[in-house]
């Protein structure tokens, strides 16, 4: 067994490509969404999965991982993967207060109140926090404010933990994924034809040409996780096919 590892947002997209990798890597894994079906299909699927429904627009949610950690896991926990995230359009002519609560609770709000919540655990294994930021909390787009600044947000959260929790021994490191093919753009709400055009036009602005795969994002960051990575922390890693850079 390699280790205990927490990753919010498991129940799709990158979190679930996450999950499949360390439980095949023999980790604990717990993940956590808000789809019932998906997380019982998951768990039915990977032996030793645990799950819980958490959803950050929830108050006290920290606390039931918390509570799992300390009785199911008898304090252990060496990785918190702060994942959980939707996309939104949101034109700042229409912006609205439930759009930016719902933006902020999800990729801001949660992530501290967890990370916080995890803090005991993760200063008694010297364990690590991996926030799944975005490009576009580097690069500027139009119609994507409130996206684009929660994630900006979280860049300078893992900047600001590197420093807090290192004197504890804990290190806090960012993946910034680019346009990365998973079922986001869907559970936006977006119509069929904008999906398709974006992925053309993906085609031509990312310099390598191409969208990511999960597995793209699984890589990086198992390298984090796994790797000899113990003197990497505060790092917001682009990994985006060198949108960054353009
Ligand atoms: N795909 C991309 O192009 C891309 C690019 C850059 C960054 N990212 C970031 O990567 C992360 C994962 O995205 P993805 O593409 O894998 O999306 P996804 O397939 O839509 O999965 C999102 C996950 O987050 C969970 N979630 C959403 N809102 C939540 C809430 N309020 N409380 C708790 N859980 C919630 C979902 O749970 P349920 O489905 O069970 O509700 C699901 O497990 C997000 O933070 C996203 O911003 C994605």
């Amino acid at each position: 067994m390699k280790g205990h590892i927490v990753i919010t947002g498991g129940s799709s997209g990158i979190g679930e490509g996450l999950a499949r990798h360390f439980i095949q890597q023999g980790w604990q894994v717990l993940i956590t969404g808000r789809n019932n079906n998906k997380l019982t299909a998951l768990a039915r699927e990977l032996p030793g999965l645990q799950t819980i429904n958490y959803d950050s627009l929830q108050p006290g949610q920290e606390q039931l991982i918390a509570d799992f950690i300390s009785q199911q896991w008898n304090g252990q926990l060496d990785v918190l993967v702060n994942n959980a995230g939707h996309v939104a359009l949101t034109p700042i002519t229409t912006i609205n207060r439930n759009d930016l609560e719902a933006m902020y609770q999800v990729h801001l709000v949660g992530p501290s109140l967890l990370t916080a919540a995890c803090v005991p655990f993760l200063q008694k294994s010297k364990g690590q926090i991996i926030n799944i930021s975005s490009s576009h909390g580097i690069k500027a787009y139009a119609e994507l404010s409130a996206y684009g600044s929660a994630k900006a947000g979280l860049n300078m959260l893992t900047s600001i933990w590197a420093l807090e929790l290192a004197p504890l021994g804990i290190r806090v490191n960012a993946i910034a994924p680019g346009p990365t093919n998973t079922p986001v753009l869907e559970n936006a709400g977006l119509p069929a034809e904008l999906i398709q055009a974006i992925h053309e036009n993906d085609k031509t602005t990312i310099p390598l040409q191409r969208r990511g795969a999960v597995s793209d994002i699984v890589a990086n960051t198992a390298m984090l996780i796994e790797s000899g990575s113990s003197w990497v922390t505060g790092v917001i890693l682009p990994v985006d096919g060198g949108i960054s850079v353009s």
